[in-house]
């Protein structure tokens, strides 16, 4: 799929199949009524893509598109890269203890999705070390531009960028140990697609863990379409197989950080 920075998308269908009728209606009927037990059991537990809908009556910082009920924000285009890498952002953000609530180990294999100018990456990359990896993906070219020179002027060199699709980060499967969004699962235009490709890149047991400033304080300086509450975080976590380990609302003075961890089956919505 075509990148689509900040653009509304067009409609889309909700994935979900339909069956037609097998010829031999009599046996098929037969076999529903025995196996219909497993089968309800089966579908509680099965994901399916909850759908788009599309508003003209959307915030003035938010895309047209509606995903579970929340308004997609715009993405942050690259001019934005100096407000990533403000002097002020340990200050107000405390990215430091955000690195240590995501308890990284040496020689995991990290990606960081939606890296932007690489204010993450640098700070991790040395705790992956030598027999580690950072997979630094983002959208936009010259992010990854910004990115580059930084890890260049640290001498940085377990880092590989990637330049994503909006509906898929490209990441070899069942390779990372942790994934982790800062400020950026907010703008997917493809959330759904975005995370299912995420559980696919997992290893069985990764962690997902998503960043994002809280919507329920409005004292948090941040535009509405560019914050979540936790209960919309685990909701549309839900519809992807992953468990809720923990969502940590106080260490961060503006953000909630939601931990989620991939399981081999996906979960039963709540
Ligand atoms: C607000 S910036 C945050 C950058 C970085 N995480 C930080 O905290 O400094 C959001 C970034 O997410 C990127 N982004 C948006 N949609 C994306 C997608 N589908 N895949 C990868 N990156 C995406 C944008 O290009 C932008 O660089």
């Amino acid at each position: 799929m075509q990148k689509d920075v900040g653009s509304i998308c067009s409609t889309e269908p909700n994935r979900l199949g339909f069956y037609s009728l097998f010829p031999m209606k009599l046996r098929a009927l037969l076999a529903l009524l025995i196996f219909s037990p497993a089968l309800a059991l089966f579908a509680e537990k099965s994901t399916s893509h909850p759908g788009y809908t599309f508003s003209d009556d959307h915030p003035g910082d938010a895309t047209g598109k509606v995903y579970m009920g929340r308004f997609i924000s715009h993405v942050m285009g690259h001019q934005g890269a100096p407000w990533l890498e403000r002097s002020s952002r340990e200050r107000e953000e405390q990215p430091s203890k955000l690195v240590e609530l995501m308890d990284i180990q040496p020689g995991d294999h990290v990606a960081d999705i939606g890296a932007g100018s690489g204010y993450h990456v640098r700070r991790i990359a040395p705790i992956v070390g030598d027999e580690g990896q950072v997979y630094a993906v983002d959208i936009q070219p010259e992010m990854l531009a910004i990115l580059e020179r930084g890890l260049a002027a640290e001498g940085i060199k377990n880092v590989t960028m990637i330049l994503g699709e909006i509906d898929d980060p490209k990441l070899p499967p069942a390779s990372i140990d942790m994934a982790f969004m800062v400020d950026v699962y907010h703008e997917f235009s493809h959330p759904y697609e975005m995370t299912a490709a995420l559980c696919q890149a997992l290893k069985p047991g990764g962690r997902l863990i998503l960043v994002e400033y809280r919507k329920e304080d409005p004292s948090i300086p941040i535009k509405p379409s560019h914050k979540m509450t936790a209960a919309q975080i685990r909701k549309e976590m839900a519809v992807h197989p992953l468990e809720h380990v923990s969502t940590d609302s106080m260490s961060l003075p503006w953000q909630h950080v939601a931990i989620f961890r991939k399981t081999a089956e996906p979960q039963a919505k709540d």
